[in-house]
């Protein structure tokens, strides 16, 4: 599959430690900024459905914290880092240039 990329925000939208969602076609994406770098994975949580979007951003270990049970996740890679979390969630790749944030999609890919 090749890689595409949509535009998903200015990037005066997220500053350092702050979480917001977008939409990248059709898809909700949470965007993250830690130690300057944009993140970007989904905004479910895999353990009971929390909304990330209202957790904390771990800016020096670069997670995302949900809101409901306090379970965290890579935000890298998706990967679940404390309990009760355990299944990864969608991590997606995401570039910014001096246009904006910008968030990879794959036409019939619906993760
Ligand atoms: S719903 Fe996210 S930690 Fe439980």
């Amino acid at each position: 599959l090749s890689q595409e990329f949509v535009r998903v925000a200015d990037s005066r939208l997220l500053r350092e430690g702050e979480a917001v969602t977008v939409d990248a076609n059709g898809r909700e994406v949470l965007l993250a900024r830690a130690a300057g770098r944009v993140y970007a994975v989904s905004n479910l949580c895999s353990h009971a459905e929390g909304w990330l979007e209202f957790g904390t951003v771990h800016v020096a270990s670069c997670e995302i914290e949900c809101p409901l049970h306090q379970g965290r996740f890579d935000l890298q890679t998706g990967a679940a880092t404390a309990e009760p979390c355990i299944d990864p969630i969608p991590a997606y790749v995401a570039y910014e240039d001096d246009d904006g944030i910008y968030v990879e999609t794959r036409s019939g890919d619906d993760a």
